[in-house]
């Protein structure tokens, strides 16, 4: 007998699939238990409302047809003209919405390329320069198109190692990519001093501001110091920017912004070998959802900039309550960062014993390996989730120290948590793979 699971021959009732899916949703973490990690950005306070009726509005549009649909064209150039401006373009820049994070570093890379490619046609493999602290998906887009990623150790104090970064540019090099702020450590790289060395080799710079682009410029204006990185850093050609992070988009979206039509003239592909003409899409996937660019347009004109910066506030207020409250703790500390992220580290405690004692707490938490650390993207907890979260480590923390925790948690991304209920696609990826889970 098969295992798969086949498409029953008659449907159910309305009232027995909404029972089903109702379970479904029971089983799945509660939105506070994971909101600073796998379940961050659901949306701000009463806005979300807004924008989930304005998804449901638009739930059958396909963003592939947007040269067909006024609309859709206005929502579309309305959201991007509202990032280039917050990533500090002018009318010279462009931009392009994508899918998400992947998806724009592919993009800027992709252009890079094929820039490289008109401009040091001597160049057969071509490389670019990271700080280890760049995002996987970088070294995953490079891998796709062929291109060598040189990655520079991070300093002692898990900053990017500029000269080190400088160090080995080389005559294959193409470009350097660099984030605002990086994944793993949460700091905006020296991306001034970047810019210079882009300019002085003729490299392209692309910013991964995946994380940052959407909520900087709001904690900059709450005094937050946050390193300049964007289009006002001569030399940044491309600056990948999400909203379905802190712009609090539906997901899936994100965004392409260039510097000028120069840098996106590299980035379309169009085809016409086949026999239905000219096929242009906006990045690299074809069919998309308009429902989460025009929920994040009514987000945005609903909140304006007062809405965000409102929201940067609690967010800044939630970070600091969750270092006081971390420093006071022995053992524990956390790491400077430059905005959104906070990786809490152990100082005499292994990290991982405090995350398995945080999920016997109901939280979910993702980390950080090298060094070992709990890495928080902060979002809107509600009060009592925040005192809960705070009191539940302190309790692990003592029960370590009491010798009462023997489980170690710390997920990388391609971990199987349990095999039942690990979905297949990840089971054969690892035995395919062969590796250790
Ligand atoms: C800095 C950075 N770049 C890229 C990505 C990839 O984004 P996505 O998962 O939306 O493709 C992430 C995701 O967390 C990120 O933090």
């Amino acid at each position: 007998m098969s295992s798969l699971h086949t498409l029953p021959r008659s449907g159910a009732s309305y009232e027995e699939v909404t029972r089903q899916v109702d379970e479904l949703v029971d089983g799945m973490t509660p939105e506070q238990s994971g909101k600073l990690s796998s379940t961050a950005f659901w949306g701000i306070g009463d806005a979300l409302q807004i924008a989930k009726e304005t998804h449901a509005k638009f739930f059958s549009w396909n963003a592939l047809f947007t040269f067909q649909e006024g609309s859709a064209a206005k929502i579309e150039n309305d959201v991007l003209d509202i990032c280039i401006d917050l990533v500090g373009g002018d009318e010279q820049s462009r931009g392009n919405l994508t899918s998400g994070g992947t998806e724009s570093n592919f993009c800027a890379l992709h252009a890079m390329r094929n820039w490289a490619r008109e401009h040091r046609p001597d160049i057969n493999v071509p490389e670019i320069v990271a700080p280890y602290s760049i995002h996987s998906t970088v070294h995953k887009m490079a891998k796709v198109l062929d291109i060598k990623v040189v990655t520079v150790p991070q300093l002692a104090d898990l900053s990017a190692d500029v000269a080190g970064m400088q160090a080995v540019i080389g005559p294959n090099t193409i470009g350097i990519a660099t984030s605002a702020p990086s994944w793993p450590y949460g700091c905006v790289d020296p991306i001034e001093t970047l810019g210079h060395i882009a300019i002085e080799n003729d490299l392209w710079l692309h910013v991964d501001a995946c994380v940052g682009a959407y909520i900087a410029p709001f904690f900059r204006e709450l005094g937050e110091e946050i390193p300049a990185f964007d289009l006002s850093v001569p030399g940044v050609r491309s600056i990948s920017g999400d909203l379905h992070k802190y712009g609090y988009a539906p997901k899936p979206l994100s965004t392409i912004i260039w510097r000028s039509q120069a840098e996106q003239a590299y980035h379309y592909i169009p085809v016409t070998e086949w026999p239905c003409g000219l096929y242009l899409s906006q990045g690299f996937v074809g069919s998309r959802p308009l429902a989460p660019i025009a929920a994040v347009w009514a987000l945005m004109h609903h909140l304006g900039h007062e809405g965000y910066v409102a929201n940067a506030k609690k967010l800044l207020d939630i970070r600091n309550a969750i270092i006081d409250k971390v420093e006071a703790i022995d053992g524990l500390t956390t790491w400077p960062t430059h905005g959104p992220l906070l990786q809490i580290a152990g100082e005499d405690l292994d990290i991982q014993l405090v995350v398995g004692a945080m999920e016997q707490h109901g939280w979910r938490l993702l980390g950080v390996l090298d060094p070992p650390a709990i890495h928080l993207t902060i979002d809107v907890l509600s009060e009592s989730s925040l005192e809960k979260f705070l009191a539940d480590l302190e309790t692990s923390v003592a029960d370590i120290r009491a010798g009462k925790i023997d489980t170690e948690g710390l997920l990388t991304y391609g971990g199987v948590a349990a095999e039942e209920t690990a979905p297949k696609w990840l089971l054969s990826a690892v035995e395919i793979m062969g590796v250790d889970h």
